[in-house]
């Protein structure tokens, strides 16, 4: 029985799914978590509201583990985390981990990342996306990262999506995070990819 209250349970409480709560305050993430786990055999639950977890890891490994565990300790129940950022080459890695703390907001962080590229030739980079699960004790039971390569373009383009999405090309499809559908994030998108090798890694530790 879990600790902390979770909130919003999406199926009744006598059902017999594996509790699963979703480490993450923000509405788009948990939208796409439900979306992409909505085959699996879970009831999937919220973290208690108002609850933080400093992310201040080295990797994005590190801060989605930090996160399970810190919310799984809170519950007493599996926690799913995820923590995810663009890595640019010319920039050195950067913003990587500080992706979110690179500006204030999505428009000046997108202004930023072109004015710092500003007559760069060489403007390739990647998104990644680590997804942990932790125990109701606190230990990590699976990790993957999703990985998408692709560049940085000149301007922005495309009006979908979020975040660093109208600026980060992916070159096999020849388009922008915010010229595709969500179907088509889905398949190319660095979290999609993250949970592509989740999922039968789960299923396995569900059935086992
Ligand atoms: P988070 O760890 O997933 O919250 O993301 C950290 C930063 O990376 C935020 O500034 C997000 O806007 C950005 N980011 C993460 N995933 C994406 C994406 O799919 N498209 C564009 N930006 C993203």
């Amino acid at each position: 029985m879990g600790k902390g209250i979770c909130r919003e349970s999406m199926t009744n409480s006598e059902s017999p799914l594996r509790p699963l709560v979703l480490a993450s305050s923000n509405s788009g993430k948990i939208q796409e978590f439900k979306n992409l786990l909505s085959s699996m055999p879970l009831n999937l639950l919220l973290q208690p509201e108002g609850f933080y977890v400093e992310e201040n890891g080295d990797t994005f490994s590190e801060n989605a583990q930090k996160k399970a565990i810190a919310v799984a300790n809170e519950t007493g129940e599996w926690a799913l985390a995820d923590d995810s950022g663009l890595c640019v080459k010319a920039l050195n890695g950067g913003p990587g981990v500080y992706s979110a703390r690179y500006a204030s907001n999505d428009q000046e962080r997108i202004a930023r990342m072109l004015n710092e590229l500003e007559g760069v030739i060489y403007r390739e980079a990647f998104f990644s996306t680590a997804l942990c699960i932790a125990s109701e004790e606190g230990e990590v039971l699976l990790e993957v990262e999703g990985v998408t390569h692709g560049e940085i373009t000149v301007k922005p383009k495309g009006n979908s999506g979020f975040g660093y999405d109208p600026i980060f090309r992916v070159k096999s499809a020849g388009l922008t995070y915010a010229e595709m559908s969500l179907l088509q994030k889905s398949i190319y998108g660095h979290r999609g990819r993250a949970f592509m090798q989740l999922k039968p890694k789960l299923k396995r530790l569900l059935s086992g």
